[in-house]
């Protein structure tokens, strides 16, 4: 691949080139707050479906899933928990070297102090077999779901709460650590808060911004003892991923450059100042960005994904400019992608992203990492089934796996890369 004819585009021989996941997408057979809480609302989302999703231009492909009460049951998930070695194997074949996946705490830890054998016998296994095939495991230790007890105790809206993930993680490190460098402590505290404790879409359905402002501070403080406790080894290297929207204006108005100003602060600079001094390196995900006339994010020609969301990917070199001259830290792309069912754009993403972390990369950018969300198609929270994020699509009756044409393509584009 070249952007110029002249140019070509080359990457660090140790880049880690990778997909992301996380638990609850894809293991199957869980027990949390998710699962609980799915199936009370499974029905209610099936039905709000067509007035949430029905002008989407993807509603006509989408529609039959999408208004399917058991889409939105997370249930076997994609089997990934039985089914890990033949998912490493596909991630080998596409040229990959580097796997970011989820610790499910609610497995680890059924009851509260109650310590399953065998779950943690599992990921070690896991892990072991990653590391048998040359793929680098990127940890999470929290994306989005938490035991039940946790759960009835409040959860991260209480302070005194926050030991109990500490413990959590201790067993993690002390159990599995040996195998493990690169830690995520919490996957996009912001959405998690946003859309849990203010929006109201997702468990615990509440609607309070200071809910959210005590969830998003209780979340820092956890992020802030997990990675006093990580200092014990030289070798783990630890940071939250970080949700990060790009702003900007879309005229030069005044008004226009403040809110785009005001909007990548809360959006962004917040929590990435809150953690800057508690972090080895920057985890971003990045999906989408926000061009901003007035006090409005408003772009009507901009394409847009089978969700809805706008395809900005030449932006995320941008991002990449900003964050890496404000933290002074390496940077890992710790997810970056889009629900295209038909396959007939992630080509194009992926192409674009590439030449925005080239630029970013000649900028002399300290990039290590690219991972993708995802491997597979996967269970999408409140949208459920539908959505397609995987490079690898799942028939969910079978689970049998087929890899898209769009990630032959970017396997081949990797194999070049690394030349
Ligand atoms: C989340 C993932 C999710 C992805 C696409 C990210 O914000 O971390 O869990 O699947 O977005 O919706």
């Amino acid at each position: 691949m070249t952007t110029k004819q002249s140019e070509r585009i080359v990457f660090p021989k140790k880049f880690l080139w990778g997909v992301a996941t996380s638990a609850h997408q894809v293991e199957g057979g869980l027990v949390n707050q998710w699962t609980t809480w799915e199936l009370e609302h499974a029905k209610r989302l099936s039905v709000q479906a067509p007035h949430q999703f029905g002008d989407l231009d993807s509603w006509p492909r989408i529609k039959k899933e999408a208004t399917r009460p058991d889409n939105y049951v997370s249930g076997r998930g994609v089997d990934h928990y039985h089914r890990y070695e033949e998912d490493f194997a596909i991630l080998k074949s596409l040229n990959m070297n580097a796997f970011r996946f989820c610790i499910e705490w609610a497995r680890i830890e059924p009851q509260e102090g109650a310590w399953d054998a065998a779950a943690i016998a599992h990921y070690r296994t896991y892990l072991r077999t990653l590391k048998k095939m040359g793929i680098t495991p990127v940890v999470t230790l929290f994306h989005f779901t938490l035991p039940e007890w946790f759960m009835a105790k409040g959860g991260f809206e209480k302070r005194r709460n926050i030991k109990y993930f500490v413990y959590y993680v201790e067993k993690v490190l002390s159990e599995l650590g040996r195998d493990i460098e690169w830690i995520v402590t919490i996957n996009e505290p912001t959405v998690y808060a946003g859309e849990s404790y203010l929006e109201g879409h997702w468990p615990p359905n509440k609607t309070r911004k200071c809910d959210m402002l005590r969830v998003l501070c209780n979340l820092v403080t956890a992020h802030k003892k997990v990675y006093k406790l990580t200092r014990a080894r030289k070798k783990w290297k630890v940071s939250m991923a970080h949700h990060l929207i790009y702003c900007y204006p879309g005229d030069d108005a005044i008004l226009s450059r403040a809110s785009a100003r005001v909007a990548h602060y809360f959006l962004n600079t917040w929590m990435l100042r809150r953690v800057r001094r508690h972090s080895d390196y920057l985890a971003i995900n990045y999906y989408f960005a926000r061009r901003i006339y007035g006090y409005r994010a408003h772009d009507p020609y901009l394409k847009v994904s089978d969700l809805g969301w706008d395809m900005q990917p030449d932006k995320l070199q941008y991002l990449l400019e900003d964050v890496a001259e404000r933290y002074q830290l390496p940077i890992m792309i710790t997810e970056n992608g889009l629900a295209d069912g038909t396959d007939s754009q992630r080509q194009w993403w992926l192409t674009e992203t590439i030449k925005a972390m080239h630029e970013a990369l000649k900028r002399d950018i300290k990039l290590i990492g690219y991972l993708h969300w995802s491997l597979l198609d996967n269970f999408e929270w409140d949208k459920g089934y539908w959505p397609k994020f995987g490079l690898v699509a799942v028939d969910r009756q079978t689970m049998a796996r087929t890899v898209r044409p769009s990630a032959r393509w970017f396997a081949a584009v990797i194999k070049k890369l690394r030349k």
